[in-house]
């Protein structure tokens, strides 16, 4: 018997089919499924993906029960520490650390290639003044793929290259730039002296008639927001980037789709969804009625930041950013803020209640990133802009590495069909 092989039998016909089991270098091998239908007449079905691995990668491993998150195998706790955004970013896009002179040559590409054409600064003019900066970012990176197309070539490995390297360095600009139009303030130009993430600080709150200088305190709290951010696996939105990707579409237009996975409560949405949640609270003497909330399977209501679909321990990012958090308010003098007494309150009885135990709901990466970000001053509805903004170099390493691969192809589920059968159309004058 081969032992990297799973035999299944069909008990209506009899037959038994015998599937190849992959071994990864780490976590739970995989059963090859992709013969299944031509060799047994089946399809597999697993809505939600909740067994099924969509694809093979190299980029970024989790192992949701240990809480284990690592990038090209070097864990997020010692980037956290130890990096910047930039480096996290060539690692993710290119598989290794660099060395001095690949940083300093990626990151002068990155800091060059800030601006955005005149044009698309106009497609700002076009929304509503109160729409939410996620739908603004979610027409302005889809609309950089009118700007780069043509001769964007998507099959050719150094036009991805330069595709990765325009999106890394328009993102701050466009997303601060939602910002600036939802407050009407002037769009700040990207400054190319200033680091990646002291620049975008510098286009979110500088305006043009003060001189603003950007604070080392918050510079370090994003960076750690960002790194923080920048991948997690075949998540809802990455997925959606190499789904759209996969049929050879214009990267700036995948990655517009990411933005829109992205934005919805059950995923990036959660950080914002956190800190509308805390604030009505209001109290910490109501968290009992909101637990029991969260608990009552009539009542749709959820512990916003809890849960995770993969992480049935505590997310490692949650970890590392309530230190963060409670550093960047101290830092600030903000530490009487009444959100983080509640937060921290919330977070010391779900985790000892029964419910949460027994399902293992721990807190997730956005319980604690949105009172950073508003430590630093962010509005609540630029959080989810700012989880985009991180994760764009994952999407763009994910849909690099997917057209990279050896006979890409489309990706193309399939169902189970549960509708009417066949029938004949019946004229509207004879249907009773
Ligand atoms: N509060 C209360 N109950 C919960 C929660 C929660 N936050 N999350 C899951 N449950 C319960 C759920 O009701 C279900 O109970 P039962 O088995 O009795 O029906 C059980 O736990 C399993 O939930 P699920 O919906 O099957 O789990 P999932 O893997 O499909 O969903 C999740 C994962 C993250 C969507 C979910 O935990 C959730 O909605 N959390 C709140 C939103 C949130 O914080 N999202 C951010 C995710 S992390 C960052 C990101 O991905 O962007």
């Amino acid at each position: 018997m081969d032992r990297n092989s799973l035999t299944i039998r069909d008990n209506r016909s009899g037959k038994e089919v015998t599937l190849p089991i992959i071994e990864g270098s780490e976590g739970p091998p995989v059963v090859d499924v992709s013969n299944i239908f031509k060799d047994f007449g089946l399809f597999t079905l697993d809505p939600g993906f909740r067994s099924t691995a969509s694809c093979q990668s190299e980029i970024t491993f989790i192992d949701g029960d240990q809480g284990i998150l690592l990038h090209r195998g070097y864990p997020i706790e010692q980037l956290a520490e130890k990096s910047n955004y930039l480096e996290v970013c060539y690692l993710l896009i290119f598989g290794h650390l660099p060395t001095q002179a690949e940083f300093t040559e990626f990151k002068n590409l990155v800091t060059h290639h800030t601006m955005v054409h005149e044009q698309l600064q106009k497609f700002y003019q076009g929304f509503r003044r109160d729409a939410h900066p996620m739908a603004i970012m979610v027409g302005v990176v889809g609309a950089l793929s009118s700007f780069y197309h043509e001769a964007l070539d998507v099959e050719d490995a150094h036009h991805r290259e330069i595709a990765a390297y325009r999106l890394l360095s328009k993102m701050p600009t466009l997303a601060a730039f939602s910002y600036k139009y939802a407050v009407g303030q002037p769009f700040m130009y990207p400054q190319n002296r200033l680091c990646f993430v002291e620049n975008f600080l510098h286009m979110m709150f500088a305006v043009p008639c003060e001189s603003y200088h950007v604070s080392p305190v918050l510079v370090q709290a994003m960076e750690k927001i960002m790194i923080l951010h920048a991948d997690h696996e075949q998540n809802a939105s990455t997925s959606t980037v190499r789904l759209a990707g996969s049929s050879l579409a214009n990267p700036f237009a995948a990655v517009s789709a990411g933005i829109g996975a992205l934005w919805g409560p059950a995923h990036g949405g959660a950080n914002e969804a956190v800190l509308g949640m805390l604030g009505e609270i209001g109290d910490p003497d109501r968290i009992g009625e909101y637990i029991r909330r969260a608990k009552d399977p009539q009542d749709s209501f959820r512990l916003m930041g809890f849960g995770h679909r993969v992480y049935k321990n505590y997310d490692p990012r949650a970890k590392i950013l309530r230190a963060a958090a409670h550093q960047v308010l101290q830092e600030l003098d903000r530490t009487d803020d009444p959100r983080l007494k509640i937060a921290l309150k919330l977070e010391r009885i779900a985790l000892e209640d029964d419910y949460f135990v027994k399902k293992k709901l721990y807190p997730n990466v956005d319980f604690y990133s949105g009172l950073i970000l508003s430590a630093i001053g962010i509005p609540t509805n630029m959080f989810t802009v700012i989880f985009a903004l991180a994760r764009s170099v994952g999407w763009i390493s994910q849909w690099m590495e997917m057209m990279a691969e050896k006979g890409q192809s489309i990706g193309r589920p399939r169902q189970l069909y549960t509708g009417a059968k066949k029938r004949d159309y019946i004229p509207i004058e004879n249907r009773g």
